[in-house]
């Protein structure tokens, strides 16, 4: 319209770097997702987000308890409860931790904890795809150096900490003084892109074989991100420490309640000094208001939720979902089309995540969403370059007939595929439909 505004000069060159996202196909968008789509796509994988049984336990529980609707504050000033404190012990409890913190969401926490909590001259080694909120505050640390490791790789952990050891880095100039640098070692239990699960175990015996588990002074510390196995992972949904019975020999968890549990916030799971210390350093947790009652009731009505009987044969549907949509997807019956040009995971996940690689995962995801199946292509920068995916998460909510539904469809678009390409190959031979043309320039990317 003419009488808008002229842009200003920042605006300029904002627009200009949007408009380079947009060519490279990498523009973020607000989308919504439709009821009748079925959901391949959320973080809810236990489907509790429309679970009746569970709203209506939260309503009682917001009657019952009947706090007021505004935490009023900080934490630290008037946004503490005796609710708040009660929920962090019990769940923490849950986890077979000794204390817990409560954070408005799990970015925060993540961010928070990875600013303050190593020191000056101390190192954090880490997989290289964990979440951005790691990288975040790693990067307002001040004091800690920060090595990648290789991707679910022991060896590569190995390599990095001998290295660290051999080197100058772990106690150049602290020795008799600090004593040596501590070492923190950042990793998932579920990779949110890609849906592997970590060698925890491996990981932890790795950590104490080359430094030891901290006690003696210096020594590792490692780091577990949960959020992908909150709810779905280890008995009763308590996730990967818990299944492999790690909980005294990790530093400290995060589980978020902002996926499986469909709530929001997370919490730090550690010991009571690292607790306190986190209330003192944390700034994402100092300088913001706290939870508000309506989270809190909805974080202990999914912890009920997990305690009770109806938790475990949605995890059980869950898991047998997870098998039949991997033996679907790799049956030898599946066409030469559809294993040429998708990128399969190899061995069954553990997790409800799949990662399905191929050249233009916006095309599949947009003739998936036509067809009333939700799933989102992911591409760079969120995921490593040439990585670009369709994600497919399954839920509790899903039935074998969606999942057979959803690898019919991907077997079609292949097929289609495949004959856009032979046909572009012979030089066509007639002239092509509107949405066939629109087809053909998505090929004459590949
Ligand atoms: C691995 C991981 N950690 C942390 C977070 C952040 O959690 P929240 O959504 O509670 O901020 C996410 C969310 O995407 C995640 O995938």
């Amino acid at each position: 319209m003419d009488d808008q505004p002229p842009l200003t000069p920042l605006e300029t060159k904002l627009k200009h770097l949007l408009t380079q996202r947009h060519t490279n196909s990498t523009l973020r968008t607000l989308t919504l997702t439709s009821p009748s789509q079925a959901d391949f796509s959320s973080n809810d994988f236990l489907s509790l987000s429309t679970n009746s049984s569970l709203k209506s336990s939260f309503l009682q529980e917001l009657h019952r308890a009947d706090l007021p609707l505004g935490s009023g504050g900080s934490r630290l000033l008037d946004g503490n409860s005796h609710y708040a404190e009660r929920l962090e012990r019990d769940v923490a409890s849950f986890h077979g931790a000794e204390a817990g913190l409560l954070f408005t969401s799990g970015f925060d926490a993540n961010a928070g904890f990875f600013a303050c909590v190593p020191q000056r001259g101390d190192v954090v080694v880490f997989d290289a795809l964990v979440h951005a909120s790691v990288h975040d505050g790693m990067r307002l640390s001040r004091s800690a150096k920060t090595i990648p490791f290789e991707h679910n790789s022991v060896a590569d952990l190995r390599r990095v900490l001998t290295s660290l050891v051999e080197g100058e880095e772990l106690g150049a100039g602290r020795a008799g003084r600090e004593g040596k640098a501590h070492v923190f070692v950042a990793v998932e239990a579920v990779y949110s892109m890609d849906g592997d699960v970590a060698p925890l175990r491996e990981i932890v015996d790795t950590v104490e074989d080359v430094l030891g588990d901290g006690k003696g002074g210096g020594g590792g510390y490692v780091v577990v991100d949960e959020a992908h196995a909150t709810g779905v992972l280890g008995p009763g949904g308590r996730g990967l420490v818990c299944a492999l019975g790690l909980e005294r020999r990790v530093f400290a968890r995060l589980h978020t309640f902002g996926k499986a549990l469909a709530g929001n916030g997370a919490i730090i799971l550690t010991s009571p000094t690292l607790r306190t210390y986190l209330l003192n350093y944390a700034r994402p947790l100092i300088y913001t208001t706290s939870l508000p009652f309506s989270s809190l009731a909805l974080i202990r009505t999914s912890y009920a939720f997990l305690r009770s009987p109806p938790h475990a044969p949605l995890a059980a549907h869950l898991h047998a979902l997870i098998q039949t949509l991997f033996h679907l997807l790799t049956s030898p019956a599946r066409s030469p089309a559809f294993t040429s040009q998708l990128r399969l995971p190899s061995t069954c996940p553990q997790s409800p995540i799949f990662s399905i690689q191929l050249q233009d995962p916006k095309a599949l995801a947009s003739f998936l969403q036509k067809r009333e199946m939700m799933v989102r292509a992911v591409v760079p920068p969120t995921v490593p370059e040439g990585t670009q995916r369709v994600r497919v998460c399954l839920h509790a909510g899903n039935t074998v007939e969606d999942v057979r539904r959803l690898v019919g469809a991907m077997g079609e678009w292949c097929e289609e595929q495949a004959r856009l390409a032979d046909r572009a190959k012979d030089g066509g031979g007639r002239e092509l439909e509107e949405g066939e043309r629109k087809e053909e320039v998505v090929l004459a990317r590949l």
